[in-house]
């Protein structure tokens, strides 16, 4: 599982399950980090160490979907090299590695997934932590919505193909075909990062979700066929990159109080009184 920031009574809940986790920082601690080895040092020491090594820690994501216009973003890179130097100098049971978690606004071109590049003003953000990655050997973490592609265009995008419940190729791209929304968006961010020197970066698809209810095609049966079909496909990775490909949906629950938008409040696998939405197989 993955969580949004070293919230002390889950991790102290975690305690002795086998559950892997992924410990977000939370942006407004970036800057602390970046400028500080000490602030890093005490960071791990309050947030990671005291967890080791009854909680299965996997990887710190340092800053969730930071722009590369935010003033944040100068510290992305500085705030993973002070962590990684705190985890890499510990005695720690298994490595634990640290990353940072991008969405797909940073990408300028994605049709067709091979022609998949970044903005021009998200270069000197995505090399930083393309280099960073590529050189510790970590994971790039990216939340991938195919919903709001949908969204942003569902005269020409077909439901069935973004839902992945198309059974037949969609879009052919050169050798490969592609039978769903997501696959796309994934090979065309492998194609971006193959651009910037970073061919082999492994990415974890840290949120992906479709809502059930509040907007446009959100309905139980599109986001349990949703789910269903995606938890399926991930076994196979994408047509680029076979294989596994790591996935973690969002989110666990339905929050009722989240906003700006209705379909925000309808993302969960499970409502807040805690039914589950969907019958979900992960095996
Ligand atoms: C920790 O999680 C990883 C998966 O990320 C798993 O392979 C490993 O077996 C787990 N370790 C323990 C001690 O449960
Ligand atoms: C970056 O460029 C993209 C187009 O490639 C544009 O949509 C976006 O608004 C720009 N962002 C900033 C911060 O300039
Ligand atoms: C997607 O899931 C639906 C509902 O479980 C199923 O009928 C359909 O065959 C699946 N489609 C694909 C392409 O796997
Ligand atoms: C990617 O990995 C392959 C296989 O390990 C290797 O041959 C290739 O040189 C790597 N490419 C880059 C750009 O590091
Ligand atoms: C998924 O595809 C199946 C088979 O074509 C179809 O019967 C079903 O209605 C589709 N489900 C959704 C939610 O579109």
């Amino acid at each position: 599982m993955r969580i949004f920031d070293p919230n002390q009574a889950t991790l102290q809940a975690l305690k002795g399950s086998s559950i892997s986790v992924i410990v977000g920082v939370v942006n407004n601690d970036l800057q602390g980090l970046a400028t500080s080895p000490t602030a890093a040092n005490d960071w791990v020491q309050t947030n990671i160490s005291p967890y080791l090594p009854n909680v299965n820690i996997s990887y710190i994501a340092a800053g969730n979907e930071i722009k590369p216009s935010d003033p944040l973003a100068q510290y992305v890179g500085p705030a993973m090299q002070n962590l990684y130097n705190v985890v890499t100098s510990s005695n720690f049971p298994t490595q634990i590695k640290v990353s940072t978690i991008i969405d797909m606004s940073l990408m300028g071109n994605t049709y067709p997934p091979s022609s998949g590049s970044f903005c021009d003003n998200a270069s000197a953000y995505i090399n930083a932590i393309a280099s960073f990655l590529v050189s510790s050997k970590a994971p790039l973490l990216a939340n991938v919505y195919p919903y709001f592609a949908y969204l942003s265009d569902p005269t020409d995008i077909k439901l069935d193909y973004a839902l992945l419940n198309s059974s037949r190729v969609v879009v052919q791209d050169g050798n490969l075909g592609f039978q769903n929304l997501f696959d796309a968006m994934m090979d065309s961010l492998y194609s971006a990062l193959e651009k910037i020197g970073a061919a082999n970066l492994t990415i974890i698809v840290i949120e992906i979700g479709w809502p059930s209810d509040g907007g446009v095609a959100a309905t139980v049966d599109n986001a349990g066929t949703y789910y269903k079909n995606l938890t399926f496909h991930v076994n196979n990775g994408t047509p680029k990159r076979l294989g596994t490909l790591e996935t973690y949906l969002f989110a666990m629950f339905d929050e009722d109080q989240k906003g700006p938008t209705e379909t925000e409040k309808h993302f969960g696998l499970f409502s807040p009184t805690k039914q589950p939405k969907y019958q979900l197989i992960f095996s």
